[in-house]
């Protein structure tokens, strides 16, 4: 990412390079970069407001946005004789187990949490547990992994979708790189990423109290080339305060788009013309 970017303390970055130089240059940074990352979230209280960084009400926008477009998305990819398959989702850098339990649960019947914050994931597990939140007997929250996305690898071709909401700022680029490659494994054939995350206007800005990365949109399709990811669709959320970032959802398949297949029709050879 060539262009320039800046830090929550007005710093300015000539480009990305420049700054994770600078943040995660050798190997002890880069432990430090993650240790600080997540001490910042073990300090936060395990609730939809902390979660939110004090902005519990974008929950209803947040996921309502979130279920118009995964409805799009299900029903492209899970056509009729798919419809009543057994459909499974990972959500990771799940906190609270927030997006689990107001959309995902609904739509998946088994949902796999992945959170290195082990107050978090205990909220999660709670709340989720049988005895408080029932919604059929077919779905149901499985496996709850205590991890960073940097560090954890999915059972080969178990998930249908594997959503990635606000977290992915954690990583370094090539964590993030190494962890889509590695993630592309644990989607069953036909599945998808969404990823759903805060958008720089241009370049980057490095958060210097949570230690993320807010990347741009062009910032994104970069490293989604270096993933070799596609953009299968992408939409705007709407209806968040304007002090916010905006934030886009990205769904993304490793598959070429049926688009990039079609071949254009052969050119017509050089016929005589009819010359009236
Ligand atoms: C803004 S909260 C979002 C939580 C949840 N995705 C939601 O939308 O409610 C950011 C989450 O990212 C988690 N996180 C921080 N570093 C992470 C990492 N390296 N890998 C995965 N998750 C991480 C935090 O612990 C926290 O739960």
């Amino acid at each position: 990412m060539e262009v320039g970017g800046s830090d929550s303390d007005g710093r300015e970055f000539k480009n990305a390079a420049e700054m994770w130089r600078e943040e995660v240059g050798d190997h002890h940074k880069k432990t430090q970069w993650y240790t600080q990352g997540i001490g910042y979230w073990e300090g936060v209280e395990a609730s939809e407001d902390g979660v939110l960084g004090g902005y519990g009400h974008v929950n209803d926008p947040d996921i309502k946005s979130s279920e118009a477009f995964l409805n799009t998305l299900l029903s492209d990819q899970f056509t009729d004789e798919k419809r009543n398959r057994h459909l499974a989702v990972l959500d990771c850098g799940a906190g609270i187990g927030r997006v689990t339990r107001n959309l995902l649960i609904r739509y998946f019947n088994e949902v796999d949490l992945l959170e290195p914050v082990s107050h978090f994931l205990e909220a999660a597990r709670e709340k989720l547990a049988p005895e408080h939140l029932v919604v059929s007997d077919s779905h149901k929250a499985s496996n709850f992994y205590c991890l960073p996305l940097q560090e954890f690898s999915p059972d080969s071709g178990k998930y249908d979708v594997i959503w990635v909401q606000w977290c992915i700022g954690h990583l370094t680029d090539d964590d993030f790189v190494s962890f889509f490659k590695r993630a592309k494994g644990g989607l069953k054939p036909g599945g998808l990423f969404v990823l759903k995350e805060n958008i720089a206007r241009a370049g980057f800005v490095l958060d210097k109290e949570d230690w993320s990365v807010t990347r741009s949109d062009s910032y994104f399709k970069e490293l989604f080339q270096h993933c070799g990811l596609h953009i299968y669709k992408s939409k705007d959320q709407k209806g968040f305060p304007e002090e916010l970032f905006p934030v886009k959802m990205y769904a993304l398949t490793p598959d070429l788009p049926k688009w990039a297949n079609r071949t254009r029709p052969k050119a017509q050879p050089n016929k005589p013309g009819i010359i009236k």
